[in-house]
């Protein structure tokens, strides 16, 4: 018997990322391969990237010259780039690092194995195709080993918003949703396998739109109820979302469907009205303030998450402050606030930048902002019973680490629970990162 060869894929950025680098392993296992920590002792590597963050493509180039070393102690070393930078530069990639031996984009990961074959072959793949078959139904893992009670699962991709920025809709291409029976099969495979809680992904979760089993098409919402019905799933979430797309049967759920938990990220970008319309975000803040308000009719003690750009193209002062306002006037749980950065191809990289100094003044600021915000509402925690679901042990003897219906990290202290229970707790305290709760009977 052959040793079975060693894969190692290092994830870049977002939840989708990570779901499709699990796909991608249990499909590439059937080509032979297990997956290693180390890249030292991998057979294949995959960098799975995101376009997202600045100079992405330049830290991907990066890697890829410290990578090569290895190809010199196993000359059977492949490596592989996919995700987001395998889309958007292509061949280029093969052209400015030849030690690259495989290129996929996002929609053909499907494609994989038979990529693998020809590399093994000693020749190059490329692959930035936008197909029609349904990649994941050829993905389907053949393992079906146990997992971790939380788990991913991709329901939507693609953006066609084209906010200004953002290089998504070219990236991920245009939005697409999954078939509902597919996803239903999906998760009720991943529930036999221990799965209680899901978070169904989409870079436009709420735009979903897929075909359900009588051909109709159905709402994020309407597959939200058909998870609901499924026994031993005891948790939905979903990210991300655009305020657009917070339709009255989404918001109505919120109030309404038990297993869908109260937590909510919905980004804004900015507060100012001439900065969003400079983003083609097709709303405005007062319209998103009035969605939060709906949303917080129907589920009162909803904690709502966010993402912010300062610094975008022609940002004043003024239009900063009306950022600051509006974080204030929501009170976010949490937030994730980011400097602008051009992406090549956007509409908003042609425009006139604002000054880096002062983008990185702004980004202090509202960062100093949302810690604020984020203790404050950690600090009204204290004291509160909530279900956690564990994940894991933690540091200490007898503590066990997992999350809140809020999201929160919390540590049990002196817990028999098991990794999977959901159990009953009070939070004793809020620390900077988590929250430490004693379990309840
Ligand atoms: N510059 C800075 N932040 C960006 N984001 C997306 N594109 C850019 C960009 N060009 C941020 C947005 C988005 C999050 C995932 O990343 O806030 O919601
Ligand atoms: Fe990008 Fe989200 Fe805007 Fe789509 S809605 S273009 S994914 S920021």
């Amino acid at each position: 018997m052959t040793a079975p060869k060693k894969l190692f894929i290092k994830t870049y950025g977002c939840q989708m990322n990570v779901y499709d680098s699990e796909r991608m392993a249990e499909s590439l296992g059937g080509q032979g391969y297990v997956e290693t920590q180390t890249a030292e002792e991998a057979d294949m590597i995959l960098l799975n990237t995101c376009h997202i963050r600045e100079k992405a493509a330049e830290k991907v180039y990066s890697e890829l010259g410290r990578l090569k070393a290895l190809k010199t102690e196993n000359p059977d070393l492949k490596i592989g780039v996919t995700g987001c930078v395998a889309q958007a530069e292509g061949e280029e990639i093969m052209r400015r690092q030849p030690a690259v031996d495989l290129v996929v984009g996002p929609q053909s990961y499907h494609r994989l194995p038979q990529m693998e074959a020809r590399v093994r072959a000693g020749q190059t793949a490329l692959d930035t195709d936008f197909p029609e078959e349904d990649k994941f139904e050829t993905l389907k893992g053949r393992t079906k080993a146990a997992r971790a009670p939380s788990a991913f699962l991709t329901v939507q991709e693609g953006c066609d918003k084209f906010c200004a920025f953002c290089v998504v809709p070219y990236t991920r291409g245009a939005e697409a949703s999954r078939p509902v029976t597919r996803i239903l099969d999906e998760a009720r495979e991943l529930v036999d396998r221990g799965v209680r809680e899901l978070t169904l992904l989409g870079q436009n979760v709420n735009a979903y739109h897929g075909a359900g089993p009588d051909g109709a098409e159905h709402s994020l919402a309407q597959l939200i109820w058909a998870l609901n019905d499924i026994d031993g799933l005891e948790r939905i979430r979903f990210t991300t979302s655009h305020p657009n797309d917070m339709t009255d049967d989404l918001i109505e759920a919120h109030g309404s469907c038990d297993k869908l938990m109260p937590y909510l990220h919905l980004p804004v970008q900015s507060g100012s009205d001439h900065i969003l319309k400079r983003m083609n975000r097709s709303h405005t803040a007062e319209s998103y303030l009035r969605v939060i308000e709906r949303i917080r009719a129907a589920r009162p003690d909803i904690l709502m998450s966010g993402d912010f750009i300062v610094g975008f193209p022609e940002e004043t002062e003024e239009d900063f402050q009306a950022t600051l306002d509006l974080i204030e006037n929501v009170r976010y749980g949490y937030a994730y606030s980011f400097k602008y950065s051009t992406r090549p191809g956007t509409p908003a990289a042609e425009r006139a930048q604002v000054d880096a100094d002062v983008a990185d003044a702004r980004l202090q600021r509202i960062q100093a902002l949302i810690t604020r915000q984020q203790q404050e509402i950690q600090d009204t925690m204290v004291g509160r019973d909530l279900h956690v679901l564990v994940e894991k042990p933690g540091r200490n003897p007898g503590q066990m680490v997992g999350k809140s219906e809020y999201l929160h990290a919390v540590h049990i202290e002196n817990s028999d629970a098991a990794v999977g229970d959901i159990v009953p707790v009070r939070i004793t305290e809020a620390k900077r990162n988590s929250l430490a709760a004693i379990r309840r009977n």
